[in-house]
């Protein structure tokens, strides 16, 4: 009897008792963690996420995101469910960087995520839409662009400044307002000061913008040693020669444009009597081109473009017509490539009749046209003190007026357009008294502190 009880407890026992080896292997161990590996085939719009297979993982999870912290995922890529190793991740954004991770899953058992793979796709970031209000943004969509021009002062060209941001915004070139004149940098004979010169030239070619050069002649910027040369006249002749020589060498292929004389016509309808003519006869503007022209081509810069400069053309017809016979004499020689017309206006002339009529003499002569220093007065009479909302709007109809003179030009004598500076309160205008303009004015398109002024709505709309 005792053999059969102890028989049974061991069959008991044995049926009981686990053995490793006998069982059938329940999964009590824990879902492995996936290795995600380098992605594969990746193109503009997609990639191949890859990882290493995980013993007992049925699927796979793979989540995808353009942030690695996973906190926004990608459409139809949350916790995707894969069979296999590797799934293509497709419809994404050329030259954007994606995250992705996976996790193994075995029934509803699901694993840790994987390490994150970094992975960015090809081509190049699509240029932002720039934006339709910069000036230079709306004329360079137009069928027959223009430069848009801005008087500078190098110490505005600091990386960052407002100026900066405005200019690389809203212009497509620069003018010095008075740094590349020959008395800021003709120090003595052959001596210069380049710095101020260098900076801007450096700031227009580096950052694509056109420079354009004013002026190698004025009576108004002629340097004190200059002024008070005691040699000859020849030798006078030589000295300015050598000015020009020098300065259009140095920036060969850098300045792109230059007003080689500015306002060699007196407001009565003569040559200006200036120590330029006196002291180099009445060939010196002609003289100076061809000077210009050959320091350009000696230097292999056959594409510089020479202009004659000068202010008032469109209402003082005998000053007019003695610059368009300055311009033909030049024009015969092959001298010149286009007039500056500087329209320093006001709210109130010249008319639109006026600036055309003046303007188009150039075109019928084939040549380039460059308003080039345009600013619009709305207190002239000094009979406002701030700036009112009726000379505002009368300001921004001038402004859309010359700006659509100006668009409407053929595209072979369009050049650039250029405004007088930027805040109303750097201009040269108020309380000039090489003006005499006796009170304070608002002649630009942004104010004091460098807002939009409806004057740049007028820009805008005078492009339309
Ligand atoms: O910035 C210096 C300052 O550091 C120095 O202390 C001071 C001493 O006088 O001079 C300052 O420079 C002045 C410069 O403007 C910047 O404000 C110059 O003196 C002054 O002569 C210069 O005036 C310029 C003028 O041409 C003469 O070059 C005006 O800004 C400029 O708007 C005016 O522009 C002319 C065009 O070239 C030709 N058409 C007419 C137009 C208006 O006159």
């Amino acid at each position: 009897m005792k053999k059969i009880i102890v028989a049974f407890f061991m069959a008991f026992a044995l049926l009981n008792c686990s053995n490793d080896e006998t069982d059938s292997p329940e999964p009590n161990n824990t879902l492995a963690v996936p290795f995600a590996s380098a992605a594969s085939s990746t193109t503009d719009t997609s990639f191949q996420a890859n990882w290493v297979l995980v013993p007992d993982a049925e699927s796979y999870l793979i989540d995808v995101s353009i942030n690695n912290n996973f906190s926004e995922m990608l459409a139809g890529y949350n916790a995707l469910l894969v069979e296999g190793n590797t799934v293509a991740v497709t419809g994404l954004s050329q030259a954007v960087t994606y995250y992705y991770r996976v996790r193994a899953k075995r029934g509803t058992e699901i694993s840790n995520n994987s390490n994150v793979i970094t992975v960015k796709t090809t081509g190049v970031q699509p240029e932002e839409p720039e934006d339709p209000t910069f000036l230079k943004v709306k004329v360079n969509a137009l069928a027959n662009p223009f430069f848009v021009g801005v008087a500078v002062k190098s110490n505005q060209l600091t990386e960052g400044s407002a100026y900066d941001t405005v200019l690389k915004n809203e212009f497509s070139s620069i003018t010095a307002e008075y740094e590349m004149k020959m008395n800021p940098i003709s120090t003595g004979s052959g001596t210069y000061n380049w710095v101020a010169t260098d900076r801007i030239v450096k700031y227009g070619n580096d950052n694509g913008i056109n420079v354009h050069g004013h002026a190698l002649v004025w009576h108004n910027a002629v340097p004190d040693w200059l002024s008070s040369f005691s040699g000859t006249d020849e030798e006078f002749a030589l000295e300015v020669k050598k000015y020009i020589t020098d300065v259009v060498t140095r920036y060969a292929g850098k300045i792109k444009s230059w007003d080689v004389v500015n306002e060699a016509v007196n407001d009565g309808g003569n040559t200006r009597n200036t120590i330029f003519l006196q002291k180099m006869g009445a060939n010196y503007v002609k003289d100076c081109f061809q000077w210009a022209r050959d320091a350009a081509n000696a230097a292999g810069d056959t594409d510089l473009l020479l202009f004659y400069n000068d202010y008032g053309t469109s209402t003082n017809i005998p000053k007019q017509n003695e610059v368009f016979a300055i311009v033909d004499d030049l024009k015969a020689s092959n001298l010149i490539d286009g007039v500056g017309f500087q329209m320093h206006n006001t709210y109130l002339s010249p008319s639109k009749a006026q600036i055309e009529t003046d303007i188009n003499r150039a075109v019928a002569k084939d040549l380039k046209v460059h308003v080039s220093e345009l600013d619009i007065q709305v207190n002239q009479n000094n009979d406002i003190s701030f700036l009112t909302d009726e000379r505002s709007l009368a300001q921004k109809a001038k402004y859309k007026e010359i700006v659509s003179i100006y668009n409407a030009l053929p595209v072979e004598n369009k050049y650039a357009l250029t405004v007088w500076g930027f805040k109303d309160n750097e201009s040269w205008i108020p309380f000039s008294t090489d003006l005499n303009h006796p009170g304070d004015d608002w002649p630009l398109l942004y104010n004091n502190k460098f807002e939009l002024k409806k004057a740049h709505t007028g820009f805008l709309e005078g492009l339309d």
